[in-house]
């Protein structure tokens, strides 16, 4: 036995300090993580092709006739916005799927659903048939961008897990910029290839995900919920690249199914609306309450979607369009979505060094300063300040909107590092695994939800028939990321270097403010031991 199996063995006898000893990690571990990523692309390139799609004139053409030189904005409202409704009830379902087939079937089933809604909107030649289409292939994206989520925080080993999950969204960043060229390259086609490659390739990413799939293991926590013990053990040699019978995985699974069985005995069981009820149980006051942590789950991603991030990746096309400063406003939007694929993989190392709690904080200052500085030089000589020449507006002082972008795309920096990846590596970690998949599912309804009710309202509030508000909106934007500020620093836990199992001990005992000082300092095994004595 090497000293490393003595040491860990010696841990899983004694019950305590199991942050001493961990598998170390491998490369294999980082491949399938990476490979999990992956789900991101289709994420991002879904929820990206549309602001592209939505500026071509071959489909201005198409839904509005000839004439026409911009969609309607209850049309574009409609097109942006209907995707997020199809991945809300997904993403709301797909918990109860990854509890009863296993994550990796679920996230399966799920390309499959997008693949035939992709099928069916390359196939569409009108507004009717490509929004109902739309839906279908967002049930798909709803299943997947949730139960991803899950499956790599469960299989992730805890010192690179932030990292691993902010690999999500990479990912997703990836996509928005693949959807970017595509739509670019495309643009000026003057058939219905226009829009219909950018819609039908996305086909790809699901393809390579499912297939991809298939040769990873499930995740071994999944197998603990089921009972399935010798399952899990497979599943987690496979996922530490250990030996199943090895110490390691030993004192991993033991400490796993220690908590497990823990939340069995402190949590009443009930039927099937009992379980979901129990992600509702307990009191607001109480941070390890599920209440508490469901509510912290969508309300992190309800922060996430009102920094306005989406904004700028589904209207700046349009709405750059409008000032006459910019010559090529598809190449502007291409711009802030490089500067959101190239920032993100400094979170890897963030959301390690500095932890959750300081990367949402610190992120939302600079968010929040970068905001009102655009919405500032937007009402006092940029953006708003326009004359017509001809049938064009035209901004009255270029340099002005220009110094506006070049703050866009520092926000964008800013998000990209923080609340981009930290919210997604949050609702992986703050749930028992009780109500996991369904707490996970339930925040990322939540963030297609308020992606929906942005995508929604913002052409009205924008838009020169409507509110008219045009960069002032980032007042709005601003004053909702200085609410982030207080958020972070209220109600965000410190989960970095903690197992999933340390991370409900931790919100057991100390207040967000406290956590980033707490250390393990028993384990599930251990209080198995010690009421196993007591009782005796
Ligand atoms: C958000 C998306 C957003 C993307 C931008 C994700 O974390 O949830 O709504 O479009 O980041 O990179």
């Amino acid at each position: 036995m090497s000293k490393q199996d003595v040491e860990a063995a010696e841990v899983v006898a004694s019950g305590d300090g199991l942050d001493r000893v961990e598998a170390p990690v491998t490369w294999r571990t980082y491949a399938m993580c990476v490979f999990a990523s992956f789900g991101g692309i289709f994420f991002g390139y879904d929820s990206g092709y549309i602001g592209g799609v939505q500026g071509m004139n071959y489909f201005i053409h198409m839904i509005d006739g000839p004439n026409a030189t911009a969609l309607k904005g209850s049309e574009s409202s409609l097109i942006v916005s209907i995707l997020s409704a199809g991945t809300f009830v997904g993403a709301l379902v797909a918990g109860d799927f990854a509890d009863y087939f296993g994550r990796r079937v679920t996230i399966i089933l799920g390309c499959l659903i997008f693949i035939i809604g992709v099928i069916l909107q390359t196939a569409s030649a009108g507004l009717g048939l490509l929004v109902g289409r739309r839906v279908v292939a967002g049930l798909g994206v709803g299943f997947v961008s949730a139960i991803i989520i899950l499956y790599m925080s469960e299989i992730a080993p805890k010192k690179v897990r932030g990292a691993i999950v902010s690999g999500y969204q990479f990912c997703i960043t990836i996509g928005i910029l693949l959807a970017a060229c595509v739509t670019y390259a495309t643009q000026n086609f003057t058939t219905s290839s226009s829009y219909r490659i950018p819609i039908g390739i996305q086909m790809l990413w699901a393809l390579i995900l499912a297939i991809g799939l298939m040769f990873l293991p499930e995740s071994p926590r999944y197998y603990v919920k089921k009972g399935k013990v010798e399952e899990a053990r497979i599943a987690l040699g496979r996922v530490r690249g250990q030996d199943p019978t090895s110490h390691y995985i030993e004192a991993e699974l033991a400490e796993i199914r220690a908590n497990h069985e823990y939340e069995l005995r402190v949590i009443p069981q009930t039927g099937y609306w009992g379980s979901w009820l129990m992600c509702f149980s307990g009191s607001f006051g109480s941070a390890s309450s599920n209440l508490r942590k469901t509510i912290l789950g969508i309300t992190l991603q309800m922060m996430q979607q009102w920094t306005g991030v989406n904004f700028v990746f589904y209207y700046s096309t349009v709405f750059l369009k409008g000032t006459g400063a910019i010559s090529n406003p598809f190449l502007m939007s291409l711009i802030f979505t490089l500067v959101n694929v190239l920032s993100t993989p400094l979170s890897f190392w963030f959301v390690e060094r500095f932890g959750r709690r300081s990367m949402l904080l610190w992120g939302a200052v600079g968010m929040t300063i970068c905001e009102f500085i655009v919405a500032i030089i937007g009402v006092t000589v940029g953006f708003n300040k326009t004359h017509m020449e001809g049938d064009a507006t035209i901004a009255n002082n270029i340099s002005a909107v220009n110094a506006q972008i070049a703050f866009i795309a520092i926000y964008i920096f800013f998000f990209a590092t923080t609340w981009g990846p930290g919210a997604w590596v949050l609702i992986g970690e703050i749930f028992p695994l009780s109500i996991r998949s369904r707490g996970v599912g339930l925040s990322t309804s939540s963030n297609w939800f308020w992606n929906f009710v942005i995508g929604y309202i913002t052409p009205y509030l924008v838009g020169v028939d409507h509110a008219n508000l045009q960069s002032s909106i980032f007042f709005l934007w601003g004053s909702l990321c200085a609410t982030c500020i207080a958020y972070a620093y209220f109600l965000v836990p410190e989960t970095k270097g903690l197992t999933l199992e340390q991370v409900d001990q931790m919100l057991n005992e100390v207040s967000p403010r406290k956590s980033a000082a707490w250390k393990p300092h028993t384990t599930f095994v251990g209080l198995e031991e010690k009421e196993k004595h007591a009782s005796a």
